[in-house]
Formats: C-alpha cells, structure tokens, sequence
C-alpha cells in the first residue's frame, strides 16, 4: 500500500489532528515527519453516553489516539525529550496506551539551551520579532543544519553525547552571554538532564525508514502527518514568518525516510476561514466585528500558547499554491459550521497589488505584505449544519460554497468538517483508497 501525506493549507491550526483521528482507525502507522511541540492539535472524542473528551497533542502524532496504529515520531522532527515524558504521562493517566510508539534515532532533540535561545532572541528582536512559540524549534533546526545538533542517538552514548554538548556551547554560551547578557549553560548539567531520560526512551528508538519501509512492503496504510503548514515551511511559508521546518508534502519524504515514489495521495487541510498565530502578513486579516466573531465562533485561541488567533476570510490564492505546492489530490475543509449565520460569505479570489491584480501568490514578500484582497460574495446560511452527514444534508448555499472553493483551489473536496467532534464530519469521497 503506498503512503498517504495529510498537510495544512494555510498557517497552521486547520485541523490537521482531527482529520488524521478520522482516518485512524483505516491507518497502521501515523507519522509526525517535522516540527516539534509548537504544533498543538485537538481532538474531541464522543463518548457512547454523548460526552466528549478533549486532548490536546503536541509532540506526539495524532494517530496515538486510536490503538491499532503505531505512531511514529520520524527523523525530521525535533523532540523536547522532557514535553515527551510528560505528554505520554498525562495520557497514560488519561487510560491511553502509547506503548506502541517508536521515535526515530536520527531524530533532533530540543536541548534546554536552544529553549532559552529561542526565548532572548524574539525579545532582542523586539518589533521585529517573528512571534514563535518559544519551544526551542528554530535555534534546534539551525544546530542540525549547522551540524552541531544534538540527535537521539546521541543521548545513548555518554561519551559522544559531552563532545557534541561541548561542540555546541563553545559558541552558545558566547553568544548567550556576551550578546543577550544572559547565564551560560552549563554543559554537565545538560549532559544530566539528556540522560536522565536514557533508559526510558531506549526502547521506543528504532530505524524507523526501515520499520516504514517493511510496512509499506507488506501493504500496511501509512499516514504522515504535518505539523504547521504551506504557509508556515521555510522554503514555501511566508519567510522568515515561518517556522524552521518543511511542512509541505516534499518535507514528509525527508522526514521519514519514505521515498516520494511510495506517495499515492495528498491530503490538505483547509479551514473555511483563515487564520495565523504570531507575526506576518495576512491579507484577509479583520480586525473588526466579523473578526471577532470568527475568532469566538470558532474559539480561535491557540492550543499550544493560549494566544488569540488572528482571524480572516478564507483565500483560495492561498488555497491554489497549497495545491500546487503539495501536490494535493484531496481537500478536507473543515470549520464550515463557522460561518453559519452570516448573511455574506466572502472568499478573496485575487488581490490587487497597487492597482495590479494578481491570481497567484505575489513573487516578491514585499507584494504580499501590500496584497488588498478581491472578493467574491456568497450567499450566507443559517441552518444548523452541525448534524449534516452527507452533503445533499448542507443547505443550498452552504453546497454552494463548497463548491465555489472546489472550483477556485483545483482539487477535489473529499470532507468537510461540520464541528470538533470525531463525527461530525460529511465525507464526500474515500479518503483512503
Ligand atoms: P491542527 O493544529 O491543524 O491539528 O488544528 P488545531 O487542533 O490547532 O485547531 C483546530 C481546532 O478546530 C480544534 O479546536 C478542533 O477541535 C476544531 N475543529 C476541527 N474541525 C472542526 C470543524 O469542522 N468544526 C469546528 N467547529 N471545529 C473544528
Ligand atoms: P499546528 O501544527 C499555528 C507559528 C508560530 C510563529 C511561527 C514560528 O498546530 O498547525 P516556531 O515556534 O515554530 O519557531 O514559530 O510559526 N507556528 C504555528 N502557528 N499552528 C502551528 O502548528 C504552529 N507552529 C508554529 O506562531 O508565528
Ligand atoms: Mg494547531
């Protein structure tokens, strides 16, 4: 069986961990493939009795919820080892067994001064801050790159664990001290907490590529999951407003090790509206009372830092380069029982770039910090959508809309979220052949 890639659309917080809770139980393997725990993805769970459990996920792949996957933390994630602790704790107590999972030797890990550097640097960029979650995830990245990163592996081997430790803060403390006049790290200290958490985490190490690889051969389903989105990847995002990852359908190959010629499909998260935490341009921002109400509506405040999401309309420029970009075969869009109640419904269909229109994404930054939003106006609904389970379900305009965005993104529509909830969800074509 081939290998399924699932990515957000826009900036992130689609619904990425809902959609690939859906597709759970039809899945063997769900791998998380980049980022680290600046992703926070939410699932709601129904209970028989009606009542519904949240969790809130952030280094783990979304697929450790349902017991008959094998969740797979890939090489291209980088791993916070004390967050991993405490969130396989806090769903053990939670009754959820996460003994299944496997982290990825060749994975990063998030050593405590990288946490600190991500910290000081935001504050001494001050107004030109990026905004980041303050996870540690961009200084972790650039050490891989720089190739003074440290790895899982590493934490097995004292020895080779202090060199590299060593290796990295010969420069580090430099610069934490003498730049952000702050304390050094202290390498013993570090190298005690990295292998503090040794004898826990042998177990779960493994090749991974290779464990994906005998999967695939024997025609087991397997899921990589992004964390962030098109938007937020360093090469396609809207840079440097972005993360420091490859959340795209290209950065699932190199984030675990499956070829991209084992890729069959293409799966995009896209939210009905839009929406960005931290800094960067955002053309369809609101900042009034239709933002606000997409914001309370959708309960728009972020999973990871609690921070309130900015709010927009929905951009289907955005949604053609995710298209493009990924590859997408199949959308999901989710949030669509948002915008019930509003009389319009706007979708930016181009922008004008000082008296320019422009129907894909501006080359150059600078014109899509000044892009001024077209839009195309659709007839709102006000039925309760939340209990459709099939399409013919949608009230008239609201299958309009989805079939106004199917046309203008150029890929197929196969679900549309109608609540949180594990069901409430209207699939239109199988998300899995
Ligand atoms: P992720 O980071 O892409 O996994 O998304 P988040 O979990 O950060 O944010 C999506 C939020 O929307 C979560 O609170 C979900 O429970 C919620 N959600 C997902 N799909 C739907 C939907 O179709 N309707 C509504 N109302 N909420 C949804
Ligand atoms: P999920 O997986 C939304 C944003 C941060 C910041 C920028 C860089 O839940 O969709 P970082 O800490 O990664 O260096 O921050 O990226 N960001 C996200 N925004 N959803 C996310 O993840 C995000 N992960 C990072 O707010 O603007
Ligand atoms: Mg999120």
């Amino acid at each position: 069986m081939p290998a399924i890639v699932l990515v957000g659309a826009q900036w992130g917080d689609e619904g990425k961990g809902k959609a690939t809770d859906l597709m759970g139980e039809d899945v063997d393997y769900v791998v998380k493939f980049n980022g680290g725990n600046n992703a926070g993805h939410t699932v709601v769970i129904e209970a028989e009795d009606g009542s519904r459990e949240k969790y809130a996920l952030h280094l783990l792949p979304s697929g450790i919820l349902t017991p008959s996957v094998t969740p797979i933390i890939g090489n291209g994630v980088v791993v916070d080892l004390e967050v991993l602790f405490e969130e396989l704790d806090g769903l053990n107590a939670r009754g959820v067994d996460t003994s299944k999972l496997l982290v990825s030797a060749n994975a990063h890990v998030i050593a405590p001064y990288n946490r600190t550097l991500d910290k000081v640097t935001e504050r001494f960029l001050g107004a030109r801050k990026i905004g980041t979650t303050g996870r540690g995830i961009g200084p972790t990245y650039a050490d891989k790159m720089n190739r003074v990163g440290i790895r899982i592996q590493d934490i097995f081997d004292e020895g080779i664990l202090r060199q590299k430790v060593d290796a990295a803060l010969a420069l580090k403390n430099q610069v934490l001290v003498k730049i952000y006049n702050t304390r050094a790290a202290e390498a013993d200290r570090v190298v005690e907490e990295l292998l503090s958490y040794a004898d826990r985490l042998r177990p779960m190490v493994a090749d991974t590529a290779l464990v994906l690889e005998k999967a695939l051969n024997e025609g087991q389903n397997v899921l990589l999951e992004a964390g962030q989105a098109t938007l937020l990847d360093v090469d396609h995002g809207t840079y440097p407003f972005v993360t420091s990852s490859s959340a795209t359908a290209g950065g699932a190959c190199t984030g675990s090790g499956i070829p991209p010629t084992r890729v069959s499909r293409v799966i995009a998260i896209l939210k009905a509206y839009t929406t960005r935490v931290g800094e960067g341009p955002f053309p369809t921002e609101l900042d009034d009372d239709n933002g606000e109400f997409l914001r309370k509506t959708g309960a728009e405040y972020g999973t990871t830092t609690g921070r309130p999401r900015r709010c927009g309309w929905l951009d289907v420029v955005i949604g053609r380069y995710a298209t493009r970009i990924n590859g997408v075969t199949d959308f999901v869009i989710t949030k669509l029982d948002v915008l019930t109640g509003l009389p319009k419904v706007p979708i930016c269909v181009a922008y004008d770039v000082d008296g320019v229109r422009h129907d894909e994404m501006p080359v150059g930054q600078s014109d899509f910090h000044h892009a001024t939003p077209i839009y195309e106006e659709l007839d709102g609904w006000w039925e309760d959508i939340s209990g459709c389970r099939t399409f013919e379900d949608l009230p008239a305009n609201a299958q309009a809309y989805v079939l106004r965005v199917e046309e203008l993104i150029g890929a197929r529509v196969s679900a549309i979220g109608v609540g949180p909830g594990r069901h409430e969800i209207i699939e239109r074509h199988a998300l899995l052949d």
